[in-house]
């Protein structure tokens, strides 16, 4: 798909042609990875973030939230919990932690691996290429870090200091290497974002050969430096809305451009139109749900954004094998890698 098309699809807003546009996503989906939904369960071990993201609540400046860090213990029940469920893999996602050896987080992959047969999925942000390759050799089969923009401006100001790493572009490139499923995505809706970037971020995603692709809308935090337009922020001549509406545009496109790679209907997709959002991701190119397994007291501390919305599995009418029933799919079985992709031998 050339760029101007992708464009002309972000704008759309015919109704006729949008239905179009989710059912050639739909259609892909189902063909490339089928009506299987992934579940993988997620848990936030640790707030702690070293970095001043100025839309993100769990910024270093936000001295007013309780930090906490779960122990080994803790996260071990998780997983357990995740194994009981029927999940294929386990999720861990923490803030930017320095205050966490890589060496601690390589033992506890070690101990996941080998106590459960889940496949494990670390999202700790940007870390000096020494640990990702540590976690790799510890038995983590993937990484999630999403660039959020390929714009280099629109980059910098929302992600204020400098870490001394490489960009986040060559950092997933050097994941990729070491032989990591890869995932990366965006916000959509981001001041000072308009279609010409997103349908850049697309291309982008597509060049990468991402293996997972993650996007939601951008949502507001009251108590951060991007709850209203900054003064000093350029006029996105033609600002995308943060709707999830534009989102799920983005999501079939990605679908489109990507066709085997895994695709979460996310949390911020249902945090603006609830299960409606949800359901309309995986109706529209997604075929992977991440449900939230982080201990309730912690999980309050968690708010990236406010009213997160979390999906909970906690039985009550068959649990989500039933809603996804409803839905025409089915819940996956097994790890859920990308199809295709030879397994490694473990
Ligand atoms: N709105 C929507 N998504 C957000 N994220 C962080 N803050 C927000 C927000 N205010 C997303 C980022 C990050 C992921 C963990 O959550 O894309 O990579």
């Amino acid at each position: 798909m050339k760029h101007a098309e992708i464009v002309a699809w972000l704008k759309e807003a015919r109704p006729e042609a949008l239905s179009e546009l989710w059912q050639l996503a739909d259609q892909l989906r189902h063909e490339r990875v089928g009506d299987e939904v992934h579940l993988r369960g997620l848990v936030e071990f640790s707030n702690h973030c070293r970095r001043g993201c100025a839309y993100c609540g769990l910024r270093l400046a936000r001295k007013e939230i309780e930090r906490y860090r779960m122990s080994r213990r803790e996260i071990m029940a998780c997983a357990h919990e995740a194994v009981r469920r029927g999940y294929g893999s386990l999720v861990l996602q923490s803030g930017e932690d320095p205050g966490i050896p890589a060496e601690w987080i390589a033992s506890l992959v070690s101990q996941v691996k080998s106590e459960t047969p889940l496949a494990i999925t670390l999202s700790l942000g940007e870390r000096p290429l020494t640990d990702y390759q540590l976690w790799r050799d510890a038995g983590a089969d993937r990484y999630l870090l999403r660039f959020e923009t390929s714009d280099k401006k629109l980059y910098h100001r929302i992600h204020p200091e400098l870490t001394g790493l490489p960009d986040r572009i060559s950092l997933l490139r050097a994941l990729k290497q070491m032989g990591f499923e890869t995932g990366s995505g965006i916000m959509v809706g981001i001041p000072g974002q308009d279609y010409e970037s997103i349908a850049r971020d697309l291309e982008l995603m597509r060049e990468l050969d991402l293996d997972m692709i993650g996007l939601g809308p951008f949502v507001p935090h009251g108590d951060t430096p991007l709850a209203r337009r900054p003064e000093n922020f350029p006029p996105a001549t033609r600002q995308v809305p943060a709707t999830g509406l534009m989102a799920c545009k983005v999501l079939a496109l990605a679908r489109l451009l990507r066709p085997d790679a895994n695709i979460p209907s996310t949390t911020a997709l249902a945090t603006l139109d609830g299960e409606r959002g949800r359901a309309a991701g995986l109706r529209r190119g997604a075929n992977v749900l991440m449900p939230n397994l982080t201990p309730e007291h912690y999980r309050k501390a968690y708010q990236i954004y406010p009213e997160k919305a979390f999906l909970s599995d906690e039985g009550g009418s068959g649990g989500l094998a039933a809603w996804l029933e409803t839905l025409g799919r089915v819940a996956g079985k097994g790890p859920g890698g990308r199809c295709g992709l030879a397994r490694r031998a473990s």
